[in-house]
């Protein structure tokens, strides 16, 4: 075994391994708290900058929602990363037709008011559809959906699920929505992800501990 000392405290290990065996990496110190923290330190974004995020980002981005485990390895997403101003405008319509006359819930609930983005104006929106025919694909895109979430956060940048977005997109009347984004037959919108850059800085809201229990 050769250990490199990389920082202060971080020491990663690089096991000289079997051909069938990837380095093991540990990591101790800073960084296994900067990946605990991360994940505290998450919110749901709800305003963002103009500033686009750039290609290298949205790479490293999908590379770690691609990566997420999935049953079987099946993989049973499909993902857009969406920055065509015009199509997200039309996104943002076809929500507000489907909203029409109803009682939404939670930001949702405001789309009656000028300029209104169920999106939150994000510059992009992530589509992510999945199998119909797997029974484990809505699992699977919500592992998928925290992946997306914490790189992002880890390169700084905001997302917010949107979930609100999800039963609009699936109507039959905007299938030429998910045609013009290559989405597959046999698949059906599951979640969506506001991506940018942070504008705002909220705390999080309350969490129940209580709903832990230790069973020893
Ligand atoms: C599946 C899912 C759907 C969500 N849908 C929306 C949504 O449509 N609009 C929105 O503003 N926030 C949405 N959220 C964000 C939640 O409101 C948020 O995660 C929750 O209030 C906790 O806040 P935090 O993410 O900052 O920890 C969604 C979250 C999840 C996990």
């Amino acid at each position: 075994m050769k250990k490199l000392l990389l920082s202060g405290f971080t020491l990663v290990s690089l096991l000289s391994c079997k051909d069938n065996e990837a380095p093991k990496t540990y990591y101790t110190g800073s960084a296994t708290r900067a990946i605990l923290d991360n994940m505290l330190t998450r919110r749901s974004i709800r305003k963002y900058t103009d500033q686009q995020v750039s290609q290298e980002q949205i790479d490293t981005i999908m590379k770690s929602a691609i990566f997420a485990p999935s049953a079987l390895n099946k993989q049973p997403w499909e993902i857009r990363v969406i920055q065509n101003p015009k199509i997200l405008a039309e996104i943002n319509q076809r929500f507000l037709n489907f909203a029409e006359g109803k009682e939404m819930q939670g930001s949702a609930a405001k789309y009656k008011e000028p300029g209104f983005s169920i999106f939150h104006h994000a510059p992009t929106l992530i589509v992510m559809a999945i199998d119909k025919s797997n029974p484990t694909a809505k699992l699977d895109a919500g592992i998928s959906l925290q992946n997306i979430l914490l790189s992002a956060h880890a390169l700084n940048l905001g997302t917010c699920p949107l979930g609100s977005l999800v039963t609009a997109l699936n109507l039959p009347e905007n299938e030429d929505i998910l045609k013009l984004l290559n989405i597959p037959e046999g698949y059906e919108v599951g979640i969506n992800i506001a991506l940018g850059y942070p504008a705002e800085n909220p705390k999080a809201p309350i969490r129940y501990s209580e709903k832990v229990k230790i069973i020893k």
